[in-house]
């Protein structure tokens, strides 16, 4: 009797496949991205994004309200500031424009948990994560002035109502630098989502066009992490560790599924992986050519990411997941 072991023998049926599927993707796991910009009544699609707006607070709230109604528990603020400077000033001011939604959600929908993006790049007139020297084209960011900048971001994230803060620059230290400023300012309770295993990727360029937020010279390699290693991103998640974080990301998903592993296994803290914009726009060009199955395809794609040993994931296909799941 050949063969003896028949593997599709568990395959037979739809309830039965059910019964032993291992990884099962759900409406908790999560995170939906959204961009603020000024003004009333705006919605901006993003060209290189469809299906995702730039929004003013006004819509952001709606927004919230029928992500909050879907069961996602968690967005994350991304901000269009009406001026960009050298200091940044849009991201640490109390009436900056992540400030302003992170207040208006938590007021209209107090439980939907906002996450505010901690960086510098949408908010400096250059588009770099930190601090320049003035006159400098070189793209050199200056570590430790931009720590305190980042500090002061975001203790007014947190002072505006933001629950948990998610530093993206790539900065040495600046997690240890935020829980500092956090902890002085009496949000020892505010926890830290650490974009702690961040590559330079091209995969961000759909991002920076709904975040205005290029930079205007050189790029983002002597901060963001290279694609060809995988140790440093060992090295990078035991500093964040060290430093306080909470909860670690790793940024972009897709390419780095192998990294997403390594990081969980190195690890006993939540993992986050970053469904990245140029992940979301291929999916979504493509569905539109009608060449994929969007639905099949985003859910075996989020489904994966969870095998790989993410915990959560930020996602523009959130909304569309949930409403499918
Ligand atoms: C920068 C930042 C980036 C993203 C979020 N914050 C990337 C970058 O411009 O280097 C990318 C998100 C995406 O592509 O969806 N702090
Ligand atoms: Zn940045």
């Amino acid at each position: 009797m050949f063969p003896t072991h028949r593997p599709r023998r568990l395959r037979s049926h739809n309830q039965l496949r059910r019964m032993v599927r291992e990884t099962v993707l759900t409406t908790n796991d999560l995170i939906y991205p959204l961009f603020a910009v000024p003004g009333k009544s705006v919605a901006n699609e993003v060209k290189s994004m469809p299906g995702v707006f730039q929004l003013s607070v006004d819509k952001i709230v709606e927004e919230a309200k029928q992500v909050f109604d879907l069961g996602i528990p968690a967005v994350i603020l991304f901000g269009i500031p009406e001026d960009k400077d050298v200091e940044a000033t849009g991201a640490w001011h109390d009436c900056g424009i992540v400030q302003q939604a992170s207040t208006a959600i938590k007021e209209a929908v107090p439980d939907l948990i906002v996450i505010a993006d901690t960086c510098l790049c949408e908010y400096t007139s250059h588009g770099h994560c930190g601090y320049l020297e003035v006159g400098d084209l070189s793209g050199r960011v200056l570590n430790d002035p931009t720590l305190d900048l980042l500090k002061k971001t975001a203790v007014s994230q947190a002072k505006a109502g933001a629950d948990i803060i998610a530093p993206s620059g790539m900065m040495d230290g600046f997690v240890q630098a935020i829980r500092e400023g956090l902890d002085e300012a009496g949000f020892q309770d505010t926890p830290i989502l650490s974009y702690a295993a961040k590559y330079s990727s091209a995969y961000y360029g759909p991002f920076r066009d709904a975040a205005d937020s290029s930079p205007q010279f050189g790029d983002r390699r002597t901060y963001q992490m290279d694609p060809g290693n995988s140790d440093e991103a060992i090295k990078e998640i035991g500093l964040d560790i060290a430093e306080g974080a909470d909860m670690l990301m790793v940024k972009p998903a897709l390419s780095y599924m192998d990294i997403i592993w390594r990081v969980k296994q190195a690890c006993n803290l939540p993992v986050a992986a970053y469904n990245v914009s140029g992940e979301y726009s291929m999916i979504k060009a493509a569905a539109l050519n009608g060449w994929i199955d969007e639905e099949r395809v985003v859910m075996e794609t989020l489904t994966s990411f969870k095998r790989a040993g993410a915990d959560l994931i930020l996602t523009y296909h959130a909304k569309d997941a949930a409403r499918w799941l």
